[in-house]
């Protein structure tokens, strides 16, 4: 049983029915969100439902648009785990810090969440075919997923993409092709023009409803893992924005249905130096991002010269009192390193920018030294392993060989 009762465009609120795959083309620039009958939820369904629900997210099944939960399309995605660490806390001066880490969804990345979601409503609705392009994890996540529900996935990956991500689409069986890389800017389009020759179903960054649905969970959870409280501060690395505006999205949900209280964190986003439209949109007080240029970022996720919610989330940045803050590649490299030694935290380091834009922000005042913060660790360091900094595990012959 699902809440699930209509669809709406963030621009002109036009109302959409919510039993026929629903593509995104909302001409005002709006994106698709799904609403659900919070009022009835209200009075029906409390936390402690999903408190004894799932150790996944389907802990929160009514408030998703699947009907029949018993049926969604799962490898155990969600219910991740929020680490407390107060080393690291203590080695960059922060009052209180918060890990999610998102790298032990099931193919090592939280857009898991959003596949199996979808996959799960589209699946329901009689698709049998999805078509995206991806920098990497979301088409591994898309790839395996689809195998899981009998689906078909046609991927579209930059050249540069990740190894790990790209053996995870092709040992799917799924459709994956990869484009230069100079040429990512065109890969867009493509999956629209593939998605009106064959019929698939865009599955792409914002181009449906049911992703941001997946993806709103880690809100969910942030919340219900601090005993039902907001976080002053939750900072996420941003490429498309769907994380980022589902998690907020996330956290209005529970907040209208009373299982939380107090004020919506603080948005920080965070993203590399060499592709940041929204940091720098933020920064020149603009309402929407200008097409970045030249991508000169590490392979990975965050490759996103025209992020699909950059309006979106530069309203929440500046509804929510938030900011931004750009890293470069090295100062990511730099906080992968401190995670895994000082908490035993292997990230990648899209999700490491968290850390190092936060580092940034503390010294600039953005986050003050006495918040709780919370960094979303979006993927694990073994999705990035030829990316990750140069560790030195010397060779032996003998005992007398390791030093202590
Ligand atoms: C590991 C990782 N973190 C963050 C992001 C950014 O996510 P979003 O596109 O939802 O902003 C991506 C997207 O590719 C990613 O792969």
């Amino acid at each position: 049983m699902t809440y699930l009762d209509h669809l709406e465009c963030s621009e002109c609120h036009e109302r959409l029915p919510v039993d026929v795959p629903q593509p995104n083309d909302c001409r005002d620039g709006g994106l698709l969100f799904a609403r659900y009958d919070l009022d009835r939820a209200r009075k029906e369904l409390s936390k402690e439902d999903a408190v004894r629900g799932a150790a996944s997210l389907w802990r929160y099944g009514p408030l998703l648009p699947v009907a029949d939960v018993d049926q969604a399309v799962t490898l155990g995605e969600g219910w991740t785990p929020l680490h407390r660490t107060d080393r690291l806390a203590q080695a960059i001066g922060c009052g209180e810090l918060w890990v999610k880490n998102e790298g032990v969804c099931p193919t090592g990345s939280f857009k898991d969440r959003g596949a199996a979601v979808a996959l799960s409503r589209y699946r329901e609705l009689g698709v049998s075919t999805v078509v995206l392009n991806s920098s990497g994890n979301a088409g591994a996540a898309f790839s395996l997923y689809a195998a899981r529900a009998g689906m078909r996935c046609i991927s579209i990956l930059p050249t540069d993409v990740q190894p790990g991500s790209i053996k995870q689409c092709g040992l799917s069986g799924a459709g994956s092709f990869v484009l230069a890389a100079d040429r990512w800017h065109e890969a867009g389009g493509m999956v629209s023009e593939l998605s009106a020759r064959h019929g698939w179903f865009d599955v792409g960054t914002m181009k449906e409803p049911f992703r941001t649905e997946g993806k709103k969970t880690m809100g969910y959870e942030i919340a219900e893992q601090l005993g039902w409280e907001m976080p002053d501060v939750i900072v996420y690395p941003v490429g498309g924005g769907t994380g980022a505006v589902a998690i907020w999205k996330g956290l209005e949900e529970i907040a209208a249905l009373g299982w939380v209280g107090g004020k919506p964190p603080r948005m920080i986003v965070t993203q590399y130096e060499g592709c940041a439209p929204i940091v720098k949109a933020f920064e020149q007080g603009r309402d929407a991002c200008e097409p970045w240029g030249e991508i000169d970022i590490p392979p990975g996720g965050l490759k996103s010269p025209t992020p699909a919610a950059g309006k979106q989330i530069l309203r929440l940045m500046r509804d929510t009192g938030g900011g931004g803050v750009a890293v470069s590649a090295d100062e990511a490299l730099e906080a992968v390193a401190e995670l895994a030694a000082l908490e035993g935290i292997f990230a990648c380091p899209e999700a490491a920018t968290t850390l190092a834009g936060l580092k940034k922000a503390l010294r600039s005042g953005l986050v003050g030294r006495g918040e709780q913060v919370v960094l979303v660790d979006t993927g694990s360091g073994l999705k990035s392993v030829p990316t990750l900094p140069e560790a030195a595990c010397p060779k032996i012959e003998s005992v007398d060989d390791v030093m202590g």
